[in-house]
């Protein structure tokens, strides 16, 4: 039994203002966000699609701290980044606003005070980590240490990133600060609980019960959490950065990040609609969405929706349609290692593509399992699907008409076979694109839309207007106006995703106003229009526009990789004579050549001044033989002998690696003799 909502409030996750958006972050949540949106606003429903910057939070501060700027000066230079890059790239948010902002500033508080009032909240004091240098308590991020699931050593304070658990500061073995790197001592500090127990029967029956058709994903990780079992969870921490806790005797506590953001849906609908925003949220005939991307799914389906219930008068999510990751080049995207696509980049190196990135995105949309972006896909897909399959179909209709009509649209006469199979054809797929667009089934949809493109070339194909045009006016006209038709049926089907190309193709075809309600209809543009010149809607993308992406993908890596080298740890101490045993010596290279069938390997004939020996080493990926030959190099002379690939080696040279993680053979700076000890 379906529910009947007059009006739709739809959420997207706030990013964090501490950097640019990425296309996994588009991909995952912004793009499908906007499709669904403009896809309700075609049928003629009220929507009300909001979003915004998370601009609280440690890692804001931190990346201050680094930058020696204060933490307001980090979010005003991202919030006006990502809100920009996101208009540009046509994401109709109705208001996109911020966590710093007064609006939200009172609502955050006033919903604390009410949870607080209401005696929802329990307080407990307990031992936190302290930078006793720093002379501050250490939340979340600013404790670093080692994993207790997975032993990664550079675990956060609430969340190891390399195996994905989410920890509390204290789970973390050997914490060191972030502030001072120090070792951080307990200390005893008082916070605010939201107790998730006291909530976990009316979740559980809520979303196992209830809501058995929202996404797998969704649910597993809900049903996962909920079976483990919630813990009380604090909403307090004692930093400077956030929303001060509105509470006397609370000084040096803010609220925490994850308690304010998603009130910032409210604040945010409160700026658009401050008369009316109640409806939006307390109304049981309004629908609410969370688009999110999979690591944020227990903050929208359990605690969110606990501050809600706790709160009280409040909708809950009526489904939360979160995506998986999406990959980059088959590697995570890591923002640290700057291993991403930065929107306001792509938006400024390929201007006026932004439908080909909203077209691949979606095509690749990480819905049910993580999935891959690679350059080399986004130019397939641009050049077999968007230029050969939609843009081909457009242009020759539109260049026939010119041809043939001198750009006057011409009517529509009797109908053949051709012409009903075509157009019984796209209502068919209206309505499997309807259907995949109400299950959130993006990719599927974009995949309908396209079949749309591939019915009008199949049938100009068939049809053949061209040769007929020599015999056959009336019916040239006939098949023409089809054509049109269809691209105007197209114009629509494809605005939510590539809504530049349908204001684009709607401006050839003179068309203006739209609805969803009209896919299907082949009298949209009436005979006798004029159309257009024939304007290219995609033009081929060139192998060299690909390579240089991943080539400065490659590049910004090994930027990174730079900057993060360390020496490795210095060894365990030995003494003299430990060190003694060791015979390391410099001899010259006689001769040098590759070993048959090992990729790696190159086989050196040494001059030791004791008549010579054989060492073979893994360096061939790194030299060509010949260029060794005449080099003195240095090798550990009493290592034991050892067979590889059938030669026996009686050595080992000794070799550092480069900034590219190349090896390098290391020799004397001057010339001595072969079989001198290095000592
Ligand atoms: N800033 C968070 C993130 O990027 C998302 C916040 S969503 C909200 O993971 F609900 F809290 F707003
Ligand atoms: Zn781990």
């Amino acid at each position: 039994m379906e529910k009947k909502f007059k009006r739709t409030l739809i959420t997207s996750a706030l990013p964090y203002a501490n950097g640019p958006v990425h296309i996994g972050h588009l991909a995952g949540v912004y793009v499908p966000a906007d499709i669904y949106a403009r896809y309700l606003r075609l049928k003629g429903e009220e929507v009300m699609f909001v979003g915004g910057s998370d601009e609280h939070g440690v890692p804001i501060t931190i990346r201050a701290r680094k930058e020696g700027v204060t933490p307001q000066d980090i979010v005003d230079r991202y919030h006006k980044i990502i809100k920009d890059s996101f208009e540009e790239l046509g994401i109709t948010f109705d208001v996109y606003g911020r966590t710093t902002s007064e609006t939200h500033r009172k609502t955050a508080s006033e919903f604390f005070r009410t949870l607080y009032d209401k005696g929802e909240f329990v307080e407990k004091t307990s031992e936190q980590l302290y930078d006793e240098e720093a002379g501050e308590f250490l939340a979340d991020r600013y404790v670093v240490g080692t994993c207790p699931h997975c032993g990664n050593e550079n675990a956060y304070g609430d969340q190891c990133e390399a195996c994905g658990t989410s920890l509390s500061a204290t789970d973390l073995i050997n914490p060191r600060s972030a502030l001072s790197g120090s070792t951080p001592v307990l200390k005893a500090t008082s916070h605010w609980y939201l107790p998730l127990d006291k909530w976990e029967p009316t979740l559980r029956k809520w979303i196992l019960d209830d809501h058995q058709e929202w996404r797998p994903n969704v649910y597993g990780q809900c049903k996962s959490w909920l079976d483990m079992g919630l813990q009380p969870r604090a909403v307090s921490r004692d930093l400077k950065w956030g929303i001060p806790v509105p509470v006397e005797g609370a000084e040096g506590k803010v609220l925490y990040v994850w308690f304010d953001a998603p009130i910032g849906y409210i604040s945010n609908t409160i700026d658009a609609d401050p008369e009316g925003w109640e409806k939006w949220w307390k109304d049981p005939d309004t629908r609410m969405l969370h688009f999110i991307g999979k690591d944020n799914i227990v903050f929208h389906c359990i605690v969110f929706p606990a501050m809600l219930m706790a709160h009280g008068g409040y909708n809950l999510p009526d489904n939360v349609p979160a995506n998986e990751f999406l990959n980059l080049e088959d590697k995570k995207i890591s923002t640290s290692r700057n291993w991403a696509v930065w929107l306001h980049e792509y938006l400024r190196e390929l201007p006026g593509k932004q439908d080909v990135l909203r077209y691949v995105l979606t095509a690749n949309a990480p819905e049910a399992k993580d999935n891959n972006f690679t350059w080399k896909d986004f130019q397939a897909r641009n050049n077999n699907e968007l230029v050969a399959i939609l843009g081909n179909f457009v242009n020759r209709a539109i260049v026939l008409t010119h041809k043939y009509f001198g750009g006057v649209f011409p009517p529509q006469g009797e109908l053949q076979e051709v012409d009903l199979n075509l157009i019984e054809q796209i209502r068919t797929l209206k309505g499997e694109l309807t259907e995949a667009l109400d299950t959130f089934h993006f990719r599927e949809a974009l995949r309908v839309a396209m079949d749309m493109a591939r019915a009008g070339n199949k049938y100009l194909q068939e049809t053949e207007p061209w040769k007929l045009a020599k015999t056959d006016m009336a019916r040239t006209a006939t098949i023409l106006n089809i054509a049109i038709q269809t691209c105007a049926n197209l114009a629509i089907v494809f605005e939510p995703f590539m809504p530049f190309m349908s204001a684009r193709l709607l401006k050839m075809l003179n068309g203006d106003k739209i609805s969803w309600d009209m896919i299907g209809c082949f009298d949209l543009v009436p005979s006798g229009a004029e159309i257009g010149a024939p304007e290219l809607l995609f033009e081929k993308i060139e192998d060299s526009v690909v390579e240089a992406q991943v080539q400065k993908l490659k590049e910004a890596e090994k930027q990174n990789l730079l900057e993060q080298w360390k020496p490795a740890e210095v060894k365990e101490e030995v003494d003299f004579p430990t060190f003694e045993k060791m015979d390391i010596r410099v001899g010259k290279v006689l001769e040098c050549k590759k070993v048959p069938k090992a990729d790696k390997l190159l086989q050196f004939r040494i001059d030791d001044g004791m008549g010579g020996r054989t060492i073979v080493s893994g360096i061939a990926k790194f030299y060509a033989p010949a260029d060794l030959v005449g080099k003195e190099v240095c090798f550990i002379a009493n290592f034991a002998p050892r067979k590889l690939k059938g030669v026996m080696s009686e050595g080992m040279i000794l070799s550092a690696e480069d900034a590219d993680g190349r090896l390098v053979v290391i020799g004397p700076t001057g010339e001595v003799r072969p079989g001198s000890s290095v000592g």
